[in-house]
């Protein structure tokens, strides 16, 4: 499994804060049979014209030597469209492993036509954006998650996210469901989070392909800046007999 999303810089942002504590989450991490971890510390837009931050490259050769040798790590940045995309991210020391792929996050109250703007933006400098955690937003449906993939964007849903009750949850299932998640990633802060629990959902679900897909396939696209495979959905019947389960309280 591949995880493109992780705050394991250790003290750079709100993610770990150590490199014990890095090392700790990769070895979990390699236990459980994930092999390339992107390294993604948030970043301002508006920090970028001022260059790659120092601190990022000494947590980065700082982790190295750490890094349990089943898992090979890739730089990248979670980059905050707090303001138009400056023309420096077209040089790509900010994308996932050197490739075409941006990953980008917005605050979680923007309405749904400034990511549209913020998206276009970003392919206009000749990049693919990665859009963090779609169900995280307010303005998140399956009607504006198909006109933001229309852009030419990548969906990138929370994998530990398909297993919460609550209204993110049931938004991320249902862009899986539909087919509209094009790669999950753990979003890890130097937690206990990790992508298996979206392969035991999905197998869970009948959703052997879809966990092949979505944690391996086209998450190893993207490192290899290649393009992407569409992810079909999940099977109904299942999902819809498991639904009518829970409603009689059968599980
Ligand atoms: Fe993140």
């Amino acid at each position: 499994m591949i995880d493109l999303h992780s705050h394991l810089l250790p003290g750079v942002d709100d993610g770990s804060k150590s490199v014990r504590q890095s090392a700790r989450v990769l070895r979990h991490f390699a236990d459980r049979g994930v092999t390339h971890v992107a390294c993604t510390p948030h970043l301002l837009a508006s920090q970028v014209p001022a260059g790659f931050p120092p601190a990022y490259q000494q947590a980065w050769d700082a982790l190295q030597p750490a890094c349990p040798a089943e898992i090979t790590l890739h730089r990248g940045v979670e980059l905050m469209l707090d303001r138009p995309v400056p023309d420096e991210v077209a040089e790509r020391r900010l994308t996932i492993a050197g490739s075409r792929y941006l990953l980008v996050e917005f605050a979680r109250l923007v309405p749904a036509e400034i990511v549209a703007r913020a998206l276009s933006d970003v392919t206009d400098h000749g990049l693919i954006p990665v859009l963090a955690h779609p169900e995280r937003y307010s303005s998140c449906s399956v009607d504006t998650v198909r006109s933001w993939r229309e852009l030419g964007t990548i969906m990138q849903v929370d994998a530990t996210t398909l297993t919460a009750e609550s209204t993110r949850g049931e938004r991320a299932r249902d862009l899986v469901r539909g087919g509209l998640a094009d790669i999950l990633a753990g979003d890890n802060h130097g937690d206990e989070r990790c992508i298996a629990t979206a392969l035991d959902w999905l197998t869970e679900q009948d959703g052997g392909d879809q966990a092949v897909m979505l944690l391996d396939t086209n998450p190893r696209a993207i490192i290899e800046d290649r393009t992407l495979y569409e992810v079909d959905p999940l099977p109904m019947a299942r999902s819809i007999w498991r639904r009518m389960r829970n409603m009689l309280g059968n599980e």
